[in-house]
Order: structure tokens, then sequence, then C-alpha cells
């Protein structure tokens, strides 16, 4: 079993750690050579839905980089199958989401249901991945968060300006908040799923929701984002993250979460004074930092420590997920560096 005092979960809660623990959104993908050996014989979907192979990819990263926690190989769209809509990965296009979502009568076709019967594969994942990590390092769990999950639905698939989640959001509020209810629940529910199968953690990706204002983030999401927290087990530690969202961050912060994810568009120091030093932070390092040669990363690197200040409760990772074209011993060097120079 992992101890509560792995340096991940110590910085959680804010506790003094030997260094700075570190790890990567998207560390298991396709800048990794095992996971494109993979995906050469297997669909995206195949391998979420194959516990025995999704178990692998999520240890592999932590055999290969040395970083100091897993994160569930899994996607923020399963939860959409199970909601009655239809998911496709396409090569081109990225997720592709056949649904239509423009009234009330269409929200109220989405389905409820039990992850255990629905997602049975996420949480066999889960238990697979506990049993072949054998307490080395924690493992994370996730969810995307109500806005970001309800922008896929509205938009089918990813979007620059979220045109079309913005319509309803100011022509049907009474649609958009049924809408922000039923996800709220469901990941709540799915969240809990996964930590009574054994996640030690859990991050919400709130990916998208920098497209918002400030007042619209605090009307039209903050309430159903602070209700999903609010509804998880207790005692695991949640970590809200978010990109793009600089000027929301109080927010953000206010929605709940024990640590805040924050991307590179805002410096570190100046994010954690914002949020406030009563919660923890993760971040930020430019994942196009990873394209730089290793001398390059381990002075950015230097830089983020430095913002940090040595304070309990940093957790180094990017500002968003690992690029594809990125060299894995660049992200060895990243990873080195991050525990080298945080040694205390
Ligand atoms: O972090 C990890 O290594 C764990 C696995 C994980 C994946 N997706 C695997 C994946 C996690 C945590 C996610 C989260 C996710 N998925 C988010 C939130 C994080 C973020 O990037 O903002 C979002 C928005 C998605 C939705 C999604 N899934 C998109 C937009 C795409 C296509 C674009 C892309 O990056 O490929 C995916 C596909 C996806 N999810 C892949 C992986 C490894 C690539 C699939 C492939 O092999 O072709």
């Amino acid at each position: 079993m992992t101890g509560p005092n792995h340096p991940f979960l110590a910085a959680c809660r804010r506790e003094k750690t030997p260094y700075t623990p570190v790890w990567l959104m998207r560390q298991a993908g396709r800048y990794m050579k095992e996971y494109r050996d993979l995906r050469a014989k297997f669909s995206f979907l195949e391998l979420c839905k194959r516990p025995d192979l999704a178990a692998e990819i999520t240890v592999t990263p932590v055999e290969r980089l040395g970083v100091d926690a897993a994160i569930l190989f899994a996607d923020i769209l399963l939860i959409l199958e199970p909601m009655g809509v239809e998911l496709e990965y396409s090569k081109e296009d990225g997720p592709l989401i056949h649904s239509e979502i423009v009234t009330r009568t269409d929200v109220e076709k989405l389905l409820e249901f039990d992850p255990e019967e629905a997602l049975p594969f996420v949480l066999e994942t889960v238990r697979k991945s506990r049993a072949a990590l054998n307490g080395k390092v924690p493992l994370i769990g996730f969810s995307g968060a109500p806005f970001t999950l309800a922008s896929y639905l509205i938009e089918g698939g990813s979007s620059r300006n979220y045109l079309r989640t913005k319509t309803l959001i100011y022509s049907n509020p009474g649609a958009w908040r049924g809408l922000m209810e039923r996800l709220s629940a469901a990941v709540s529910k799915y969240l809990n799923a996964q930590i009574s199968a054994g996640v030690e953690a859990v991050q919400l990706f709130d990916s998208w929701v920098g497209c918002l204002s400030p007042d619209d983030y605090q009307r039209y999401v903050l309430p159903y984002t602070r209700a999903t927290i609010a509804a998880l087990t207790s005692g695991i530690p949640v970590i809200h993250f978010s990109t793009g969202t600089a000027g929301l961050l109080k927010s953000i912060r206010a929605a709940g979460g024990d640590i805040i994810g924050v991307d590179w568009r805002v410096r570190l120091d100046e994010a954690w004074q914002q949020i406030g030093h009563d919660v923890a932070i993760q971040g930020n390092l430019d994942p196009a930092a990873l394209l730089a040669a290793p001398k390059e990363i381990r002075n950015r690197v230097t830089e983020i420590l430095q913002r940090a200040g040595g304070r309990p409760g940093h957790i180094f990772n990017l500002g968003h997920g690992v690029l594809p074209e990125t060299p894995v011993e660049h992200v060895v060097a990243m990873v080195e560096a991050v525990h080298e120079l945080s040694s205390r």
C-alpha cells in the first residue's frame, strides 16, 4: 500500500517533503514508443476498454520517467457513452461526439447511469493499476469537470470559440442549468466509484473553462463545480485543473479543490498569491519547453522552483498535457531536474 506519507500525497496536504513531487498530464501517451506500439494494434477506445492494457499504459511512465504519481489511463469523454451519446475518436478531427443539445428536452434525454455497471472497465483498470504499482507511487483518478464536458456535448468536439456553448448559456439558461446539474451529479458519482476502486487522489479537468468571463464563470459554472467537489468522498485530495484562467483563479479556488492546477500563462508565485497559500498548487511548465534542449529545460525548472520558493504544497507538473512530439529523454531530464534542484 502507498503510505500516506508518500511525497505526492504529503504535498497535496501542504506538508514538507524531501523534494518537490512531479508528474505530467498525458504522461501516458503518443510521445512514448511503448504507447505507440500498442496503438498500432488497438484503437484508443479499445485500449481504454481493456483493463489489462490500460493498466500497463498507466504504469509504464512511472517506470520509464521516475515520476511521483501515476494517472489512470482513460479519457474524460468516456462518461458520455453511458449518458446515451455516441463517441468516436477520428484521426484528423480528434473526438467527435454525436449529440444535439439545444433545448431542455435534449438535456432531459441524457441518461443517468451507475458507474459500476456502465464503466466497469475504468474501475477494473484502477484495481489492476493499483496492484501493478504495488505501493510504489499513488494513483490519480480523474474526470472532466461539468463545464468542459458540457462544451464537448454541445460543440460535438473540440472548439475554438465555444460559440454554441455560450449561445446556449445566453439564450436558454434553464436548459444550461439542467445540463450542468446532470453532469455535476454524474461526475461526482463517477469519481466516487473511482475512489472506492482505489484511486488515492482525483483531478477534475476543466480544460476549456478559460473561455468564459469571470462573471459568467461565477454565475454558470462555479455553483456546479462546487457541488461536484462537495459531493466527493472526503479525505481524498482533489486537484482542480484548468487552463487560460489567470483571470478566474479566485473563483476557481472558491469552487473547491485541495490543489489548484495552473498553466504557464500565469506566474506560479502570482497564482499562488491569488488563490491563497492555504491551498496547494500544481504546475506550471509550458509543455512546449520540453521541446528545448535539456539545459534549457533545467533553467526553466529552476525558475518555477524559485517561484514556489520551497513552500510546502507545490506539485510540479506541466501547465497542460505532454505534446506528442516531445522526446522522452527530455521528460526524463525534466523529472530528474525537479528532484535534484528541489532536494532539501
Ligand atoms: O494523462 C494521462 O496520461 C492519462 C490519460 C488521459 C487521456 N486523456 C488520454 C488520451 C487523460 C487524463 C485525458 C484527459 C482529457 N481528454 C482531457 C483533459 C486534459 C486536456 O488535455 O485538457 C481532454 C480535453 C480530453 C479529450 C480528448 N481526448 C481529446 C481532445 C483528444 C484528442 C486530442 C489528443 O490529444 O489526442 C483525446 C484523445 C486522447 N486521450 C489520447 C490519449 C492518450 C490520444 C489518443 C490516441 O492515441 O490517438
